[in-house]
């Protein structure tokens, strides 16, 4: 790999045996993957996928002990994904223990740790740190060290940033060191698409369940995809990044997308349009049964396929203002027609501490709390690692959630139903 002088030296140890450390592993991490060279990180603000305190990663706590006392810190300050528990989420007594002597016994030590190596505030803790409320955005063409794939998939799509699905702990290396392995989705050659998707249904498609059908097919190409434009609009507004931040993640969990573009919405498609698809770039089709037969695909891992559900979370990731209202009003009337009061089923939706601060300042937060709903900054996959809130007959409307823990899916649709207690 061709390195800079300036690179060469940190490498030689000119800055510590520490920061040489660190630069050989970005080093090797890229020469794994065929970089050819090392880029500056160019973002304001880093972003970290490590942010629970796991009692089983006393690894980690040493390295970020070395980082820390070395004063290897990164000049950018970070946010850091969401935390593993919340006291207003519904749980018993012996999940709690678990929670709290088993898991996550190291999470106040662990902040102090982030604290220490920069992060941006002291509850700067979501996934979905482009939220304006949030202000990690990156602009776009901004070279970034991120690794929480749904963020790296929006920064990538959305905002037109440029970010490999990298690793935990190598998010903060590259940082520090101020530089990236040019390789993938970095380069031009890396963001062109080898899949065409036709979108071709006869309503919008569910985000969740197109971004688990792209996903699923393309596993880690770019795919391009027409169509989808006639049904969430041609501009960025806050309905078409809501969207666009549920598909990604489906997309990036379902299978290992990094990056998409939509034709005539993301920023590179409506710049450079076809001229993105690469020749002889494979053609998927999904129409209205396509997207049944994924939802058909689904297992269903619950010990009794036919239980009550327990708990319900909306949110993975992290919802949006525009999210939490239009739930609120959607819920409310729901509820209304049903004729109750307050939601069937535990209901917890997950957002940014900083969008909850702002949401509760608003009207909606009070409504939506007398219809029994939680509002939370926790991760609820970090909640569903606990074995036995893992046994517990959970529903969500995340494909994520769905991917990673025994939570069932359900289309939103489907989820107002069961928590607005409907009888079907
Ligand atoms: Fe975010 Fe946790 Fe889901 S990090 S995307 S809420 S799994």
């Amino acid at each position: 790999m061709f390195l800079t002088d300036e690179q060469k030296a940190i490498l030689d140890g000119e800055k510590g045996e520490t920061l040489s450390k660190v630069m050989q592993s970005v080093i090797r991490y890229g020469e794994l993957f065929g970089a050819d060279k090392l880029i500056p990180v160019t973002s304001k603000y880093n972003h970290l996928v490590t942010s629970f305190g796991l009692k089983a990663l006393g690894p980690v706590y040493e390295l970020m002990n070395q980082l820390i006392e070395a004063g290897a810190v990164s000049g950018q300050k970070f946010s850091a994904d969401p935390r593993p528990l919340d006291k207003k989420v519904p749980k018993n007594f012996l999940q709690n223990f678990i929670f709290n002597k088993f898991m996550y016994s190291r999470q106040d030590f662990y902040e102090g740790q982030l604290q220490k190596l920069g992060l941006m505030e002291k509850d700067a803790f979501t996934c979905a740190c482009y939220l304006d409320e949030v202000g990690n955005k990156p602009e776009k063409g901004d070279i970034l060290s991120w690794s929480e794939s749904s963020a790296v998939v929006y920064a990538n799509s959305v905002l037109g940033a440029r970010c490999n699905r990298n690793s935990g702990i190598i998010d903060i290396m590259g940082s520090i060191i101020g530089y990236v392995p040019h390789f993938g989705l970095v380069t031009d050659e890396g963001r062109k698409a080898t899949w065409i998707i036709e979108i071709k249904t006869t309503r919008k498609p569910e985000a969740q369940l197109l971004g688990s059908a792209i996903g699923m097919k393309v596993v880690e190409d770019v795919p391009y995809i027409k169509g989808l434009d006639q049904w969430i609009g041609s501009e960025l507004d806050d309905a078409a990044c809501t969207y666009l931040k549920d598909f990604g993640a489906a997309c990036a969990s379902n299978g290992a997308v990094g990056l998409y573009h939509v034709d005539n919405l993301t920023p590179e498609a409506k710049e450079l349009g076809e001229s993105l698809i690469k020749e002889g770039a494979q053609v998927y089709v999904i129409d209205d049964a396509e997207l049944q037969r994924i939802y058909d695909s689904y297992p269903v891992i619950w010990k009794d396929a036919d239980a009550k559900p327990k708990l319900c979370f909306l949110g993975c990731p992290h919802m949006t203002m525009e999210q939490l209202k239009s739930w609120t009003d959607r819920l409310e009337a729901a509820l209304k027609a049903n004729k109750h009061k307050k939601v069937a089923v535990p209901t917890v939706f997950t957002t940014a501490p900083a969008v909850l601060k702002a949401f509760e300042q608003t009207d909606y937060a009070k409504r939506l709390k007398k219809m029994g709903v939680v509002v939370s900054y926790i991760c609820p996959l970090m909640y569903m690692n606990n074995p036995l809130c893992g046994k517990m007959p959970v529903i969500t409307s995340s494909n994520k959630l769905r991917t990673y823990t025994t939570a069932r899916y359900y289309t939103d649709d489907e989820i107002l139903a069961q928590i607005s207690g409907r009888k079907d």
